[in-house]
């Protein structure tokens, strides 16, 4: 269904729980957010009932994030029953990749379409800096067990900061020889996370495209890796599902490098997504604090006061994102 601007929105981003087993410097405070009791979260039987609902307004393909999906229980059950629901054709996920090796193989078998996997960097010690308590090791094999399991594409997210110094050629060379898909996101100021002493968002710390290409290609270069070029959109190597990100490539390389730029030329006018809180509260616009709640109608209300509380998130979804530093809540209850 289209919103008041044309825009058609077949997204819904479901977050399943404020909850992670890290502590990203961008996405929480230190200390995590307030834990919501276990009555404010959506059942998976509300989640279903809303994912049903939404069909009806042309909602097709679903995203479970979190905080980290994966740390709550049952994840696999939520997934079979939403890929069977009519109208739905992919639910996908994003992870931190810590609990893959236990989960990605039960995912495949439920019908999980697609992963992403959150990794900001492939060095040791920043990965404890920027995860604050991460193991990387714990993330690639996750990385491992997405491949293994099957998953195609398998996504990387990487935040880049400029002060963290993330070895970008890096994530570059893993997509020579695996089939990997990592794109590099520019840094939104979201949360008061953005203005911890690590990493404090400000407009220096985002590294405007053209710079950042120019860098990973010397860095490409010197490393013997060769010179990564632009693909068209309708390029059968792009990873399926084009989203925001514009993808490059490494000659002879197995998988692509992605550019999502939030921050400097953001894509509102494309934009097909509303977010769904673990709270139950439809989310506008990621950089909007305007909220629907959705909980105290799935609980008390009535299956059409629910659809009117859809047809008027559609109705109120705003044009592009009034730019602004800090949203009331932190990343990790939006689920990016
Ligand atoms: N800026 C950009 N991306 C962010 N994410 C979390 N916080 C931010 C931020 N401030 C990303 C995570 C994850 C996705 C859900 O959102 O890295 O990949
Ligand atoms: Fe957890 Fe992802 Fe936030 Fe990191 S970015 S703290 S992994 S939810």
């Amino acid at each position: 269904m289209k919103d008041t601007f044309g825009r058609d929105i077949d997204y819904l981003r479901i977050s399943l729980t404020d909850r992670c087993n890290l502590r990203c410097v961008y996405c929480m405070p230190e200390e995590g957010v307030e834990q919501r009791s276990h009555d404010e979260i959506l059942s998976f039987e509300e989640i279903e009932r809303v994912v049903r609902m939404s069909t009806k307004f042309g909602i097709r393909h679903l995203r479970f994030t979190g905080g980290e999906p994966l740390v709550r229980k049952g994840m696999t059950d939520l997934v079979r029953a939403c890929q069977q629901i009519e109208g739905i054709e992919d639910v996908a996920l994003t992870t931190n990749g810590i609990l893959l090796p236990t989960f990605a193989e039960e995912l495949k078998e439920a019908g999980l379409s697609r992963v992403n996997i959150s990794l900001d960097t492939l060095d040791d010690e920043v990965y404890r800096t920027m995860t604050r308590c991460g193991n990387l090791d714990e993330a690639l094999s996750g990385v491992e067990a997405a491949l293994e399991a099957g998953f195609d594409p398998v996504k990387l997210n990487t935040v880049v900061i400029r002060s963290m110094d993330q070895d970008l050629a890096a994530f570059a060379a893993l997509t020579k020889d695996r089939p990997l898909h990592v794109r590099f996101i520019e840094y939104m100021p979201l949360g008061s996370s953005c203005s911890t002493e690590i990493a404090r968002w400000n407009a220096d710390e985002v590294i405007p495209l053209p710079e950042l290409i120019d860098s990973l290609t010397a860095a490409c270069e010197a490393a013997g890796l060769g010179t990564p070029y632009p693909l068209e959109e309708a390029d059968a190597q792009a990873p399926e599902g084009w989203g925001p990100a514009r993808y490059w490539k490494l000659p002879d390389s197995q998988g692509t490098i992605g550019f999502i730029t939030s921050v400097s030329d953001h894509f509102c006018d494309s934009c097909n997504r509303l977010r769904l809180t673990a709270d139950g509260k439809l989310r506008l616009c990621l950089f909007s604090d305007q909220e629907i709640d959705l909980r105290d109608a799935l609980r008390h209300g009535t299956n059409e006061d629910l659809e009117k509380l859809f047809a008027q998130a559609l109705a109120q979804k705003p044009e592009s994102h009034e730019f602004r530093t800090g949203t009331r809540r932190e990343m990790v209850q939006v689920g990016g």
